[in-house]
């Protein structure tokens, strides 16, 4: 059904047009300083080949960050462009991801907000299930603020 839909690792380049993407999403909770572009590049090498784009006639109409710790995966930020959901393209860049955090560990973890049903129904279509753990945050300097 996407043929024509590619799948490439995420590129600080294309961070302009993934914030565009990630900013017109429901469901995606962007944070500075965490979501700059340089944090968001610092990412990037520090995971390398694992965030994924997807892309259709040169857009970018999907992308999700895709990390692990030497110990669980993480996946941030998947959204579809509000045109192309319900084509398969969330579950095949989630399937492409999970499949490169294979290599280094044995399971992912995501972050989704308690009110997101959609993010909800399609998680759970997809097999993954809540832990019921509680995330916590507090900043690494007393002097910033961080939320999440
Ligand atoms: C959640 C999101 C990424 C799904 O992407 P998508 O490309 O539309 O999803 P897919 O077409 O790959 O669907 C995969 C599965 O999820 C199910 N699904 C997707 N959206 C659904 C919805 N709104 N209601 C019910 N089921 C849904 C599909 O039925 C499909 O199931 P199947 O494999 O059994 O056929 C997309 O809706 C989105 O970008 N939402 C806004 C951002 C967001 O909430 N992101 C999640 C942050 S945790």
């Amino acid at each position: 059904m996407n043929a024509s839909v590619e799948l490439r690792p995420m590129q600080i380049e294309d961070y302009d047009e993934v914030r565009n993407l990630w900013e017109a999403a429901d469901g995606v909770g962007l944070h500075e300083p965490s979501d700059c572009r340089e944090q968001i590049e610092y990412y990037l090498q520090r995971n390398v080949g694992l965030s994924q784009v997807a892309i259709l006639n040169s857009q970018i109409v999907a992308a999700v960050l895709c990390g692990h710790d030497g110990r669980r995966g993480y996946l941030s930020h998947l959204a579809v462009t509000k045109d192309f959901r319900g084509r398969g393209i969330g579950k095949r860049i989630v399937t492409e991801c999970l499949q490169r955090l294979s290599e280094f560990v044995p399971g992912c973890n995501i972050r989704l907000y308690d009110d997101n049903t959609t993010g909800t129904e399609f998680w759970s279509a997809l097999g993954w299930t809540l832990t019921g753990v509680h995330v916590l945050i507090h900043p690494t300097e007393s002097t910033t603020t961080v939320d999440d």
